[in-house]
């Protein structure tokens, strides 16, 4: 192996991206539409990610239509501008084609919160039960799960299982949590939880409701039970994003991850988007995973269409079951 190629070896393991300088000069938004013609590849964003990324994704979207994006796309290479999870799920939906992450580091806490090894011995405890999985978590994961959902879906998902058949929902107790009390369905619950939602401050809300009493509380399901029973409206990202839009409320303040807020802001350019605030001084409402993708990394993974997604053939045969079983179920519900 040449001392070059050792070097990008190393630096894929250790760093998870290309760690390359580049021209200052260089018009990256430029360079990266030059790169998408070239190499006929598409750039799936989800809401999280930086507003340069959104801006230059072919398609921006919530975890259901990132998936159903990449079912569909004729391109020859997906570049993944989300998280590992996301970027596999795409592989196992497309297998024939070239997946790129820019960072591979950029994972999930709710799917490392769920390792498939501890998972395996737990399900062995509740043999009659089904598995949904949220969709954050592990290609291996997904091999042992039944029915995979996302936010948009998951309501649609439990429904569509019959009533008298038990149920294990993984891995995040809050949206689970909040499935069980939307549902009517007492559902055997993984305790994984998401770190930028479960870091909300119902005081800080409370003392910002004050100060703008006009102001809807937006949550995502993926925060805690307290902050989802004083919030207007729940949803997804895509949910979430279209209730600001048809809603005449002038102001909103956002409970999920701040990325969202640049979609937001365009569509709505005379409304006020206010993020909720976490329960200490960080930016804790970033997540550090989606936030590790920037443009520079996304360009050098297009340039060298590394690094790449890899799945094992079994992995990808036994977990896209659970996938396709989502996508027909949303599909019939019209989603
Ligand atoms: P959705 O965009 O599907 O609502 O999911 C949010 C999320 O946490 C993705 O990691
Ligand atoms: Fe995972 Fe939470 Fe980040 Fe979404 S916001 S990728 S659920 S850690």
């Amino acid at each position: 192996m040449t001392a070059e190629l050792e070097q990008v070896k190393t630096d894929l393991e250790k760093k998870g991206y290309l760690d390359l300088d580049i021209d200052p000069t260089l018009d990256l938004f430029e360079e990266i539409e030059k790169l998408k013609k070239e190499k006929n590849a598409i750039i799936l964003a989800h809401y999280y990610q930086e507003p340069d990324i959104q801006d230059i994704a072919d398609y921006i979207g919530d975890s259901l239509g990132l998936s159903q994006e990449a079912a569909k796309t004729e391109a020859d290479i997906i570049v993944f501008a989300g998280v590992h999870f996301m970027a596999e799920t795409a592989k196992m939906l497309s297998p024939q084609k070239k997946v790129l992450l820019p960072d591979l580091k950029a994972g999930c806490s709710l799917a490392d919160a769920c390792p498939a090894p501890v998972f395996r011995k737990f399900k062995e405890k509740y043999p009659d039960h089904i598995v949904v999985s949220y969709v954050n978590t592990t290609a291996e994961m997904k091999t042992l799960t039944d029915i995979c959902c996302t936010s948009t879906n998951a309501v649609q998902i439990i429904e569509s299982i019959p009533k008298d058949q038990p149920i294990i929902f993984a891995p995040d107790i809050n949206l689970g949590r909040y499935l069980v009390k939307k549902t009517g369905r007492d559902m055997v619950l993984w305790n994984g939880a998401c770190m930028v939602h479960e870091i909300f401050s119902a005081e800080k809300i409370t003392k910002l409701r004050l100060r703008h009493p006009d102001a809807l509380l937006i949550a995502h399901p993926e925060c805690e039970a307290h902050i989802l029973d004083s919030a207007d409206f729940i949803g997804s990202t895509t949910g979430l994003l279209n209730f600001t839009k048809r809603s005449e409320a002038k102001t909103f303040i956002v409970a999920t991850e701040a990325g969202i807020l640049h979609q937001m802001e365009k569509a709505s350019p005379h409304k006020t988007f206010i993020p909720a605030p976490p329960n200490n001084t960080c930016a804790c409402n970033e997540c550090p995973h989606m936030k590790r993708n920037t443009l520079e990394k996304l360009y050098i993974c297009m340039k060298y269409e590394m690094p790449e997604i890899f799945l094992p053939e079994s992995v990808i045969r036994e977990g896209v079951k659970s996938i396709d079983r989502m996508l027909e179920i949303s599909a019939k519900a019209g989603l």
